[in-house]
């Protein structure tokens, strides 16, 4: 009887904890391994969408790559005017002139991140997702913010 018991309580506990991870819109704190966890294993980026009007393989301005691909999870993409929804990631893949991947840069939407600057959270990662910058550096604000009205964003125009 103790042991179903037992047995019974592992079950329940093993299902509560497989639904709360499950959960899709569980998004990760502003830091630089969580949120590589959640683009690379909680919701893989590579399954998101483009933005409409920026699809596939664009070119790019320095200081990024001369190739990029930007991929827009579902907050970003439902966020019809600026600012962006919370939650909202943008994931910019920077790619040499022969194609090959040299850094992921990334923008996510974080409540009371950094209320000053738009609450973005931003990092850049080597290929291998290895945070080399991550937090409000002075840089991403500084360009970026050259369209504050814009929420920050540079390659898709909000109305
Ligand atoms: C000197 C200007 C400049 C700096 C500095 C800069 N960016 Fe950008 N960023 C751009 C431009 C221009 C684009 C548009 C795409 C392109 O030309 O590559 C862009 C696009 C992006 C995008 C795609 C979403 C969007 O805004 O349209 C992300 C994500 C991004 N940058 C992240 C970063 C991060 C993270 C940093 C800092 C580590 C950074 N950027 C620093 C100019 C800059």
């Amino acid at each position: 009887m103790i042991k179903q018991l037992i047995t019974g309580c592992l079950g329940l506990a093993i299902a509560f904890g497989a639904a709360s991870y499950g959960l899709a819109d569980d998004l990760p704190a502003p830091d630089g391994q969580a949120l590589w966890t959640y683009i690379s294993k909680t919701s893989p980026y590579k399954q998101w969408s483009y933005w409409p009007d920026h699809k596939g393989m664009q070119e790019g301005r320095a200081p990024h790559a001369p190739l990029h691909k930007v991929f827009v999870n579902k907050q970003a993409l439902e966020s019809t005017s600026a600012p962006l929804k919370y939650g909202a990631i943008e994931v910019k893949e920077n790619y040499s002139p022969s194609h090959e991947l040299k850094a992921i840069t990334v923008m996510y939407k974080s409540k009371k991140y950094n209320p000053k600057d738009g609450d973005w959270f931003w990092v850049k990662y080597s290929p291998k997702g290895e945070p080399l910058k991550a937090g409000k550096p002075k840089g991403c604000i500084g360009c970026h913010g050259t369209r504050s009205a814009n929420d920050f964003v540079l390659v898709h125009e909000f109305k």
